[in-house]
Formats: C-alpha cells, sequence, structure tokens
C-alpha cells in the first residue's frame, strides 16, 4: 500500500491556499503517496471528514481565492482529549503524515500531533503575515493588493470632496497590511500596533499637510491598534480615531473598514508562487522521512525550521518601511 498522507487548511482562508493544496496533491502523487484531504481543518480531522483526492481535483483551483477543503475552528481540538481523537482518526485512516497550511494557531495544533507520533509539516498561510521564519505567508501579498485596489479608488473620492479617510484594515496583532499598504498607497498617517501613537500628532500631521496644499489625507490603521485613550477600544478604534479627527481638526471625515474583503479573491502571482514552492518542499520533506517542520521563503530561500523553534520567535515588523513613510509625508 502507498504511503497515505492528509493534507488540511486550518485558521482564516488566505488567497493561495488552494494553489499549496494542488502542489501538495499533485507532488504527493509524483512520489506515489496517497493523498487524502481533510475537510474544515482539525474540526473534520477529529470527525473524519476526510477522503482519497486525485490530481483531477485540483484541477482549476490554482487561481481561486479561498480553500476549497474549508477551514473551521475547533475547540475541542484545543483540549488533549480532543488532539488524542484526531491523532487516533488518523491512525484509524492509515494516514501517517500530514500537511498543515494555515497560521500559528494551526501550527500549535500541529505541534501537539507531532508529539502524538503523527508527521507533521506546516506551510504559513494567513493574510496577517504575523509568522516568523518565513519573509511572508502565503495569501498577504494578495490582500495587500486588495487593500491597495479599495485605496485607490478611495483616493478618487476622497480628492473630489476634500475629504480625510481613516481605513481600517485587518491585522489583529499585528501592522503588517496597514504599514506595506499604507507606504504602497502614500497614506499621509500609517497607525500600527507594533508603535504607539498620538492622535493629537495625528491631527497636526493631517493639518500640516493641509497648510502645504495638499485636499484629502488617507490615514491608514491596522484593526489592532489600541484606542485613542491607550486602552483596548469599545467600538473599532478607526471609528474612535476619526471622529476624533473630524472633531478636532474640523475636515469632514470618513471612516471606511475594508474588513473580509482583503482577505478574498484572486491569488497574485507572488502568492500562487510562495504557495507551489513552499508546498513541493512539504512534499520532499516527508519523502525524506522528516517530521515537525516548518516551510517557510527567507530571501527568496525555502527553507525548513523546527516546528518548535519557529512558533517561539516573534515576526519583526520591518520599521524601515514606517520610517520611510514617515519621511514622505512630512515633505
Ligand atoms: O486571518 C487573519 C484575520 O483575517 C485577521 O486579520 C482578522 O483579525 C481575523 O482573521 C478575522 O477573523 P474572522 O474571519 O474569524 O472574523
Amino acid at each position: 500500500m502507498s504511503r497515505r498522507i492528509g493534507v488540511l487548511t486550518s485558521g482564516g482562508d488566505a488567497p493561495g491556499m488552494n494553489a499549496a493544496i494542488r502542489t501538495v496533491v499533485r507532488s504527493a502523487l509524483h512520489y506515489g503517496m496517497e493523498p487524502w484531504a481533510i475537510s474544515r481543518g482539525y474540526h473534520g480531522l477529529i470527525n473524519g471528514d476526510m477522503e482519497p483526492i486525485k490530481s483531477r481535483d485540483m484541477s482549476g483551483i490554482i487561481q481561486r481565492g479561498g480553500t476549497i477543503l474549508k477551514s473551521a475552528r475547533s475547540d475541542q481540538f484545543r483540549t488533549p482529549e480532543g488532539q488524542a481523537k484526531a491523532a487516533a482518526m488518523l491512525d484509524e485512516k492509515g494516514i501517517d503524515s500530514l500537511v498543515v497550511i494555515g497560521g500559528d494557531g494551526s501550527f500549535k495544533g500541529a505541534l501537539h500531533l507531532e508529539k502524538l507520533g503523527i508527521n507533521v509539516i506546516c506551510i504559513p498561510a494567513t493574510i496577517d503575515n504575523d509568522i516568523a521564519c518565513t519573509d511572508y505567508s502565503i495569501g498577504f501579498d494578495t490582500a495587500v493588493n486588495n487593500v491597495i485596489d479599495s485605496v485607490n479608488k478611495i483616493r478618487d473620492t476622497a480628492s473630489s470632496h476634500d475629504r480625510v479617510y481613516v481605513v481600517e484594515v485587518m491585522g489583529r496583532d499585528s501592522g503588517y497590511i496597514a504599514l506595506y499598504s499604507g507606504l504602497a498607497g502614500g497614506a499621509d498617517v500609517i497607525l500600527i500596533p507594533e508603535v504607539p501613537y498620538d492622535v493629537e500628532e495625528v491631527c497636526k500631521q493631517i493639518e500640516w499637510a493641509n497648510g502645504q496644499g495638499k485636499t484629502y489625507n488617507i490615514v491608514m490603521v491596522a484593526e489592532g491598534v489600541k484606542s485613542v485613550s491607550g486602552k483596548s477600544p469599545e467600538e473599532s478604534p478607526s471609528m474612535e480615531i476619526g471622529h476624533y479627527i473630524q472633531e478636532k481638526t474640523g475636515y469632514d471625515t470618513r471612516i471606511t473598514i475594508l474588513g473580509h474583503i482583503q482577505r478574498g479573491g484572486a491569488p497574485t502571482v507572488r502568492d500562487r508562487l510562495l504557495a507551489s514552492r513552499l508546498a513541493y518542499q512539504a512534499i520532499e520533506l516527508i519523502n525524506q522521512g522528516k517530521s515537525g517542520k516548518m516551510l517557510g521563503e527567507v530571501d527568496q530561500v525555502v527553507k525548513a525550521f523546527d516546528l518548535s523553534y519557529a512558533l517561539a520567535q516573534e515576526k519583526q515588523l520591518n520599521l524601515d518601511y514606517y520610517h520611510l513613510s514617515k519621511i514622505l509625508a512630512s515633505i
């Protein structure tokens, strides 16, 4: 009997997950393995929601956002009983290796399974790009491009009405999306969880810029920033910030929360390539008998890291981008 390997997606979906699934399946077949698709992440794993999958099932998915395997949260899998049940289910189906495509929460789950004797290889996929040991995670590039697409449109209307636009983007604890799209979208101000801010300074910056002849402004806010007072906000931080700006400066201000639009849509070339390269390497590692690894791309090279090491690292935001955006907004 050929070796059986399972693949699942877990956590928030990310564009490019399908490209990764496709490569896992086809590379497994290339190595003479039998790929099994597990639906709805760890929830489906516990419930035995899995079946063998063929190469042709992968046709026409590389360009689709989301995940054909679906994703779900599983409270049961957070418990040792749930984890044991998941491992037993894999045993029952004769699957000895698992490729987990998701974010760090999914990787922690994978580490539990590893300790229960399952071979696991993890592939980073989250629009937040908050996973260490990889420059980018699958989905980030598409999400940032989605944001830029929206910001371009917001600029049209902002400039027509001489308004301030506060644009809130995703990133629960991470400023990556706000920083990259803020810099690429020419924002006047970028607010990210990693750097404390003073709303008075934000107002001053807008007033100064408009004093220099600007007629509209973009303030890019990561959803994870603290409230104006520094505490966790009661309402969305961008609402609070927008209302404050309107009141303080008198400029007509609008707030746009982009929300899940950022997470959908066809993956960019960059995400498809990243997904394909990491997924191929996942099968290579399984073929070599490796386990407990996370794959990442660092300086354009695909590398494998011990999962427990990767999980212990904190992803560092490149603050050069932040400083550059400040310079560009200050002249
Ligand atoms: O996948 C990451 C993410 O999009 C975060 O940026 C966001 O805070 C969260 O997921 C939203 O989660 P949900 O889709 O469960 O509302």
